[in-house]
């Protein structure tokens, strides 16, 4: 068999003539792409300390975003059971230890970096009889929701490099949630698994962009998604991307309705993926090389108190009968406060923004992220205790 690799026309690949050849070439040349490292399956990140993981740290590969509704009457003191219950699931699951009663144990021993994130609706502080800290966003014009992925009382973001780990963590958390909460929706993501991509380029979503090079880092995430008891709060948008009508865009009109180059992540008015967006260059004829209706330029925020961190995941259902794919992103934004930071930007984009032609959001829902907890402790207890 030759390891030498094919050119790979564009012919060639709608014949399917270069398929096995795809395969050699990933085969030829392992020294080039990066490699996972051998601790991914045991990795952990800790789960007890003053704000809940999953939120600042890189997301793993594999997500399942899953919202509750409360069973009819469930009062403070129910949802404190509740909440005890299943932090002690989550502090067990994410250190690779089986859950109390865990149905299948040996799928708990390899968390993968396991994390799982509490958020609470508005209706679960209404159940409490207590003021929420959120409330439903406003509605916007380029909204097309459906009740199937919008609303819940509760969430657990449930992450991991493995998907059979989000899985098990998934199924368990459900199990012990059914006395007190009925599942409303569940929404399953992915980004890129790790080692696949080198760490230092921002992932791909499925529209093919480069997604996250503006987000804050470091220490810019503390002012951002962090109030200083701990709290935060989170927004889960379903946007449906309209991949047929995407697909027929040339790569220049793709990147001015993002402002953005689709290979490099590099702004239009600059070469590298992370120099600075230049609103006032100009090209040859006069207009601003980063259009005023692309998506950077709308979405643009400076003040670091009032960014916001978007951690999305992109969802892939199965395709109608005529092929027609059901794709997206799984919109998943912290910051700490919905109404100072998220829905500046949410109007902004809904009023312009070009991306819109191929985007639609059809899913919405806001949490509030209580605080995290230390070893005897539990998820929720400044508010139920
Ligand atoms: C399917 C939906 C969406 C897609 C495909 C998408 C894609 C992108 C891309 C490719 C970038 C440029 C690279 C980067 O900095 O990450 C970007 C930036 C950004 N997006 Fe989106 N986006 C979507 C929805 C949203 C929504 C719903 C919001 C908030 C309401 C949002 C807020 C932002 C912000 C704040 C930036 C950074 C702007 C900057 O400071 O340069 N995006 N998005």
């Amino acid at each position: 068999m030759t390891l030498k690799p094919p050119s790979v026309s564009r012919r060639g690949l709608l014949t399917g003539g270069a398929a096995a050849g795809l395969g050699q070439v990933a085969a030829a040349a392992p020294a080039t792409a990066a490699t996972a490292a051998d601790d991914t399956g045991t990795a952990t990140v800790a789960f007890h300390g003053p704000r809940q993981a999953g939120v600042a740290q890189d997301p793993p590969a594999h997500a399942a975003f899953a919202a509750f509704t409360l069973a009819p009457g469930a009062d403070r003191a129910a949802l404190g059971r509740m909440m005890r219950l299943l932090t002690d699931d989550a502090a067990r699951l994410t250190q690779g230890v089986p859950a109390l009663g865990d149905t299948d144990a040996t799928l708990a021993v390899l968390p993968a970096r396991l994390t799982v994130t509490f958020g609470f609706g508005p209706g679960l502080y209404r159940a409490a009889r207590l003021p929420s800290p959120v409330a439903d966003l406003p509605k916007f014009s380029i909204d097309r929701l459906q009740s199937r992925w919008s609303g819940g009382d509760l969430l657990l973001q449930i992450c991991a490099d493995d998907p059979l780990t989000v899985a098990h963590t998934q199924r368990m958390m459900i199990k012990d949630a059914r006395p007190f909460a009925a599942v409303r929706w569940v929404q399953q993501g992915f980004r890129r698994s790790p080692g696949v991509q080198s760490p230092e380029h921002t992932q791909r979503n499925v529209m093919g962009q480069l997604d996250g090079t503006a987000n804050p880092r470091g220490g810019e995430i503390d002012p951002a998604v962090w109030n200083p008891d701990g709290s935060s709060t989170l927004v889960v948008r379903r946007v449906r991307a309209e991949m047929e009508t995407w697909d027929k865009l040339s790569v220049t009109d793709k990147e001015l309705a993002v402002g953005r180059r689709m290979e490099s992540g590099a702004p239009l008015s600059g070469t590298l993926e992370h120099d600075r967006p230049d609103f006032a260059v100009l090209d040859e004829t006069g207009l601003p090389k980063i259009p005023d209706f692309s998506h950077v330029t709308r979405a643009r925020v400076e003040d670091p108190r009032l960014k916001i961190l978007r951690r999305p995941y992109n969802y892939d259902g199965v395709p109608d009968a005529s092929g027609v794919p059901d794709c997206g992103l799984i919109f998943a934004a912290y910051q700490r406060d919905i109404v100072e930071q998220f829905v500046p930007i949410q109007k902004r984009l809904a009023e312009k923004d070009l991306l819109n032609e191929w985007i639609t959001p059809i899913g919405s829902a806001v949490f509030a992220v209580p605080p995290g907890c230390a070893e005897d402790g539990w998820i929720g207890e400044q508010v139920l205790a």
